[in-house]
């Protein structure tokens, strides 16, 4: 009898222990986001408001959350990582430092939010995509009596030192994008030279990828290098920014997210993942102007939205760029070849 008693005891122990573990695991998000900090800020209180599970938040830009998730790889303290360019992304996966998960919502994507996928063996997912280009301030241009810039080598002109402003390719995969278009479009050895020589001009490599023409919003920088969408928001808050296409063609970022593997609450990064695809969710992108165009087909864009249509974009070779030995690579030529160049 007391055997038996004590049997059940310890099964219902169990029982109630495992039922509560998970009731505390469906509770919990922690959240990685490399995406503008508004539209980060939206997507948690909205996953909040929707399921009720607590969401707790840091955002730090891609390159910097790539190099966090591998730090803590030991001991994951991420569950998701949402937004950023998808190159590091890439990097990730191959690295194995995220998780294979196939989405029921994956039938209602463009082709290329799943081809990104694929390429990262289903441990990350393509959410926005983006042309990156750059945004100069007319009259801060005007007021310095420079030229309008039309192409990526008129960035090279001496008379725009000190009024270019693009973010570190370390930290920023705005920046990573930038240094990978120019190879591409250039080659690899013109490529470096277009940037030992656009370095001359650069008056400050910034941590985040959208932070160039935010400060040439304010007036405190002429023009940023970043994606064209980053420009046209800061037009559609009303300041005087002008965005460009560059003349030779440009290079785009597929915005992409992940699971940690090893997540702690890996149902809720799972549960944050499906609802991140929905169309009406990725609508809300409107609400704070992030104007690239979504993965979801049914997903609403602004008219203010770059029309990547109509732009001549490379073929972006994100396999090859996302890779783990060819970002390392590229970024330590940056640092060896042009960061260090006097000014
Ligand atoms: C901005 C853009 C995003 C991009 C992100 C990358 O938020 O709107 O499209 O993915 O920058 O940020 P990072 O700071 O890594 O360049």
């Amino acid at each position: 009898m007391r055997a038996t008693i004590t049997a059940l005891g310890s099964t219902t122990i169990a029982l109630l222990a495992s039922l509560s573990g998970s009731a505390i695991a469906a509770e919990k998000l922690t959240y990685y986001c490399s995406a503008q900090e508004d539209w980060c800020q939206l997507m948690a209180n909205g996953f909040e408001e929707a399921t009720g599970i607590k969401v707790n938040m840091t955002r730090k830009s891609s390159g910097e959350t790539m190099a966090q998730i591998k730090a803590e790889a030991d001991n994951p303290k991420g569950d998701i990582w949402w937004g950023g360019t998808g190159d590091p992304h890439l990097q990730a996966a191959e690295e194995g430092l995220t998780e294979p998960y196939e989405s029921p919502m994956r039938a209602e994507l463009h082709d290329w939010a799943i081809k990104q996928a694929e390429s990262g063996g289903n441990a990350t997912i393509g959410i926005y995509s983006g042309a990156l280009g750059y945004g100069y301030n007319e009259e801060v241009l005007a007021a310095n009596n420079l030229p309008v810039p039309a192409c990526w080598k008129d960035l090279l002109k001496p008379e725009y030192k000190g009024h270019v402003q693009m973010a570190n390719p370390n930290s920023s995969g705005t920046a990573y994008t930038t240094l990978a278009t120019i190879v591409q479009l250039f080659g690899e050895e013109e490529g470096f030279e277009f940037m030992k020589g656009l370095h001359k001009n650069i008056n400050q490599y910034t941590k985040s990828g959208s932070a160039p023409i935010k400060a040439a919003a304010r007036g405190e920088n002429t023009i940023g290098i970043v994606f064209m969408h980053d420009a046209v928001a800061q037009a559609a808050s009303g300041f005087p920014i002008k965005a460009v296409a560059p003349c030779e063609g440009t290079g785009y970022e597929i915005g992409a997210m992940s699971i940690i593997k090893g997540a702690r609450n890996p149902e809720s990064a799972r549960k944050f993942y499906d609802w991140a695809l929905q169309a009406d969710v990725q609508s809300r992108s409107l609400e704070v102007k992030a104007f690239q165009v979504m993965s979801n087909k049914a997903a609403e864009s602004s008219p203010l939205a770059p029309d990547l249509d109509s732009l001549t974009l490379i073929d972006y070779d994100f396999a090859k760029y996302g890779s783990s030995d060819e970002r390392k690579r590229l970024l330590k030529k940056w640092d060896d070849e042009v960061s260090v160049l006097p000014q």
